[in-house]
């Protein structure tokens, strides 16, 4: 039985499966260029029911440079709930490696991962679902406190879909003391229950429906596609509801002077954002991209070195 290496397995699916003070020594381990090889003889699974580029990379490397082992497998590979159940996936996978990782359809999913690997010490960690995306957050605010040279409260602005890049991001940006305004179309709005538990930290989370308004003193505007994986059935009417809702330079003359532009990737030019604005002088994106390694590498060290 692998598993128990772990000093205490824990599932990480959002920000907040992190308390404020582990979220800050992520970002601090995500530092450490030379860290000690604290996967060495252990072996990370990578479950991806969905595409990936950044995440699958970065993670891949992350564990490599941590001296780990890593496989990653495709559900077109292992039928996930079809050729057999998550749970016994997981405790399929719970005799060989050390911490699964997902990207998932449904948060259910991790949640049926856990349920069996926790008891066997294996964490999980969210890759991607429906409801969160944690570890993109983390390279976010990373960048953010990389770039920030201000004084006070950073500001950030989100334009766009309401969705779990944006949720990861406002809570993980909250812990980090960067105030957040959320600028979503109708019908694509956090609730306002929602909105009150991504304030979870020094920043405070709004939102404004007004993209004009919700951008006016904004030290970074980020934003994210109009139609997200498995939502490509709702592509027309999305393009309709999120057309006033694109960044671009009109947009980003009504922020900071020295706003930055940021966007997970990937990206599609003049649809949620302008092919001048990502690819211009203010665009932080590629910095993004890269610091999902770091992050990466850092959370693994929390779980793995530094674990209480
Ligand atoms: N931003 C992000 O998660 O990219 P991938 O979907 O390519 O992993
Ligand atoms: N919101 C997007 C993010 C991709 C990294 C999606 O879920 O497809």
């Amino acid at each position: 039985m692998k598993g128990s290496q772990m000093s205490s397995a824990r599932k990480i699916f959002d920000i907040d499966d992190l308390t404020s003070e582990e979220f800050a020594e992520v970002l601090d381990f995500s530092l450490l260029r030379n860290p000690p090889k604290v996967l060495s003889n252990k072996s990370v699974a990578l479950v991806f029911e969905k595409p990936s580029l950044r995440t699958r990379n970065s993670t891949e490397v992350a564990i490599r440079q941590l001296g780990g082992g890593v496989t990653t497998m495709a559900d077109q590979e292992i039928g996930i709930g079809v050729r057999e159940s998550a749970s016994d996936i997981a405790s399929t996978l719970c005799g060989y490696h050390d911490l699964i990782c997902a990207r998932v359809k449904s948060q259910v999913t991790l949640e049926s991962f856990a349920a069996v690997s926790l008891t066997k010490g294996v964490g999980v960690v969210n890759l991607l679902s429906d409801l969160a995306h944690p570890v993109q957050a983390l390279a976010d605010v990373l960048t953010i406190k990389q770039v920030w040279t201000g004084i006070g409260h950073p500001k950030l602005t989100y334009v766009g879909d309401s969705n779990n890049v944006a949720s990861s991001l406002a809570k993980a940006a909250s812990y980090a003391g960067i105030d957040v305004t959320i600028s979503s179309p109708a019908g694509y709005e956090f609730d306002d229950s929602t909105l009150e538990r991504l304030n979870i930290g020094g920043g405070l989370v709004r939102k404004v429906s007004d993209p004009k308004e919700g951008v006016k003193g904004a030290d970074f505007i980020y934003t994210d596609v109009w139609v997200s994986m498995g939502q490509e059935g709702q592509t027309e009417r999305r393009l309709v509801d999120f057309s006033s809702y694109q960044v671009n330079s009109n947009l980003m003359a009504l922020a900071g002077d020295a706003v930055k532009f940021m966007h997970c990737l990937p990206a599609h030019r003049d649809l949620e954002v302008s092919a001048e604005v990502i690819d211009g002088a203010d665009s932080i994106v590629w910095a993004q991209a890269e610091n999902r390694l770091h992050s990466m590498r850092g959370l693994l060290l929390k779980l793995f070195w530094k674990a209480n």
